[in-house]
């Protein structure tokens, strides 16, 4: 049985740090494993401007304890007031890496998202003439459509349309919760890639639901039944370069996860990267993992992987995570798989 493992430091391809004290309380989890990640700009308000993600960016480096380094990588809100000169500024000037779309009314933060993608047109087409991804919340927010088959309606009736339109725009589907993501993904060409969170790869819509509501394995997009999180699963460890680790880890205080309304979001920055290794040795894949978390994030960003590495120990013992942090803004639960782990991040 393999006891240790060598990786190229990691990235996290989606990553929510949210502000203030939070993104001080937030921030070490995920500095101290991961070198870089792509900050999502789902703030209140949102990061709209290159002027605004500057800032950001300068706050979030603030926030980081001496001694730790990590690089945010920026991302705008798109907005149907976008100016595509603002973006292609910003894109030329190394600050932007990514632009995220939210369908209006998608998830948290995301009322200034977008409702007529022709009003945007102008943005995506700068964008994919400079080569600049694309980020999706991949749902579509139709009152109609079933909240577990909106990822795969959204496919169909939304990316599939803009895609054919506009094939030169490199697309990241954030966060793939179905087979029909990941299939979708895997035929997708170079211009397009898949993020897989790392809970995504552990629950399933029962661990939500069956023997009462666990509010901290909500997030959107939903957990699915089974089968998806089985495809998702043989995604992540195939190694192919489309999939590539995004953990959406999204912090919530517990006063609003433990709510009558609770928060989408889990947070899995703190104990991601055991969990991970224990998911690709349960499939077999641990030579694997370094291509999902370390290899095909920064190949399809088009930027070098990380020349430090981090060493992965399995130990005989389980264990032990943090239940929670203790952030300035409360308390917020770290994301329990509800399975003894044994893997750990050497420091
Ligand atoms: C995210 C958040 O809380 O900002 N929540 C989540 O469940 N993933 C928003 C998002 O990425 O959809
Ligand atoms: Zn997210």
């Amino acid at each position: 049985m393999t006891q240790h493992l060598i990786l190229r430091r990691p990235d996290d391809w989606h990553l929510h740090l949210r502000d203030g004290a939070m993104l001080k309380g937030v921030l070490p989890e995920t500095a101290r494993h991961f070198a870089r990640a792509i900050i999502m700009p789902n703030l209140v308000p949102p990061v709209v401007t290159t002027a605004q993600a500057a800032a950001y960016r300068d706050r979030i480096l603030q926030a980081l304890p001496d001694g730790m380094a990590f690089e945010p990588l920026m991302t705008l809100y798109l907005t149907e007031g976008t100016d595509p000169a603002d973006v292609a500024a910003g894109a030329a000037s190394g600050l932007i890496k990514a632009v995220k779309l939210y369908p209006a009314g998608a998830t948290t933060n995301s009322q200034s998202g977008v409702r007529n993608l022709d009003a945007v047109m102008p943005v995506l087409e700068k964008m994919a003439e400079i080569g600049l991804p694309l980020c999706t919340h991949g749902e579509v927010t139709t009152p109609e459509v079933d909240i577990f088959d909106r990822e795969a309606v959204f496919i169909d009736t939304v990316l599939d349309p803009l895609r054919r339109r506009l094939p030169e725009l490199r697309v990241v589907m954030e966060h793939i919760t179905t087979r029909e993501g990941a299939d979708y993904a895997a035929e997708g060409g170079p211009n397009l890639g898949a993020t897989i969170t790392t809970h995504h790869l552990i629950i399933n819509r029962n661990h939500i639901l069956a023997g009462g509501i666990k509010p901290h394995y909500y997030c959107l997009p939903v957990a699915k039944r089974e089968q998806h999180r089985l495809a998702l699963r043989a995604a992540a460890t195939s190694g192919k370069a489309c999939y590539f680790l995004g953990t959406d880890s999204a912090p919530h205080v517990d006063a609003l996860k433990e709510h009558a309304c609770g928060c989408a979001g889990c947070f899995t920055a703190t104990n991601t990267l055991p969990l991970l290794a224990h998911v690709f040795e349960e499939e077999d894949a641990l030579n694997r993992l370094e291509a999902f978390a370390s290899l095909n994030g920064p190949a399809f960003y088009r930027l070098p992987a990380n020349d430090a590495t981090i060493r992965l120990v399995r130990q005989p013992a389980a264990q032990a995570f943090p239940e929670k942090i203790f952030t300035e803004a409360g308390p917020v639960t770290v994301f329990n798989p509800g399975f003894p782990v044994h893997w750990s991040v050497e420091a």
